[in-house]
């Protein structure tokens, strides 16, 4: 009911009387009062004026299981959302509920990691209250082999998400850190259970810096914050909500095809590594070469300067690639 009312009262430009929440929602008036009450100690600023109703200010941050579901607005993606005030790993968890019969779709979301876990074994740093830390569980139909597209299409989503509330440029780092000004604005580490030929979960982990306003040590030449790009405090529910639309929109259509097709185009006009020379660095080996944008499989297609006959294509996941200048 919390969650119906959030979204009455936002959607609603003048003032909703507690009759018409009974109405709309067919519980008491007592029963409306004691949700209202709830959410104005949640930290939400609502008005209450006698004969008029209440009305909603909607100036706040605040993440809450509530306040993402009131702002999305798809069918199965982030529909439900299970908020923790602090956790290890927002994907540690999301593994357990997937295995205990969590369903596709559900979203983790918490105020803080102890544990956040980057790729390659790095660790994930928490800024508590200020950024996003979320955890998407999957079980889609497809063959194992395919689901490292999934990140990609993430990547896409939230690029996608990020510029509409930032006019700076952004950009994907392929295969999935998403870049503003050279510096590292989100990670996406993708987990998976499977059998040989049969896809148990797929957990897909988000980090976004969003509030923080600084970072400690060498970190702050490699990563930023979108109120560091734009001195705005952003809203993260409002952006999770935009990256689960998002990302519904393409999971259908690559459901449908179990490829990315339909995507190459859009995501290598974001890509920052396109037609530039980058270091490929592979286990044991390192090499030269231009980015040629992503196949359809998502791997990324490079040209190495050393034989010039030779494309190569590179898996998620296998190889770092690094722009020669600093780290993009
Ligand atoms: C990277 O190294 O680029 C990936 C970082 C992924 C961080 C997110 S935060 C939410 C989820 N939980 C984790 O422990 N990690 C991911």
């Amino acid at each position: 009911m919390k969650t119906e009312i959030l979204r009455i009262l936002r959607n609603s430009e003048s003032y909703v009387s507690g009759q018409q929440l009974c109405n709309m929602l067919g519980v008491s008036r007592t029963a409306i009062w004691k949700v209202i009450n709830q959410l104005k100690l949640e930290g939400y600023e609502i008005e209450a004026v006698s004969n008029k109703g209440y009305h909603f200010i909607d100036s706040t941050d605040i993440l809450s299981a509530s306040e993402i579901m009131s702002r999305v607005e798809t069918d199965l993606i982030g529909k439900e959302v299970r908020f923790y005030e602090e956790v290890d790993s927002t994907n540690e968890i999301a593994k357990k509920i997937a295995d205990e019969n969590g369903t596709d779709g559900t979203l983790i979301v918490t105020e803080s990691q102890i544990k956040g876990k980057g790729r390659r074994g790095k660790e994930w740093s928490s800024d508590k209250g200020k950024d996003i830390f979320m955890s998407l569980i999957l079980k889609p139909r497809i063959n194992p082999m395919s689901a490292s597209m999934l990140t990609i299409i993430t990547a896409l989503a939230v690029v996608k998400s990020i510029k509409k509330k930032c006019s700076e440029e952004v950009y994907i780092k392929w295969p999935n850190d998403i870049v503003i000004k050279g510096k590292k604005v989100c990670g996406i580490l993708t987990e998976m259970s499977t059998e040989i030929d049969y896809i148990n979960h797929v957990v897909i982990g988000i980090g976004i810096n969003v509030n923080r306003d600084s970072f400690e040590g060498d970190i702050s030449q490699m990563a930023t914050s979108l109120y560091i790009e734009t001195k705005e405090i952003h809203r993260r529910s409002q952006l999770i909500a935009q990256i689960m639309k998002e990302f519904e929109e393409m999971y259908h259509i690559f459901l449908e095809k179990e490829s990315l097709e339909p995507f190459i185009e859009e995501y290598n006009r974001m890509l920052i590594n396109i037609n530039k020379e980058i270091k490929v660095i592979e286990a044991g080996n390192e090499y030269y070469g231009v980015a040629l944008g992503i196949n359809d499989k998502g791997e990324l297609l490079v040209h190495d300067l050393d034989k010039p006959d030779n494309i190569k294509t590179i898996l998620a996941g296998e190889v770092s690639v690094r722009g020669i200048y600093g780290y993009v």
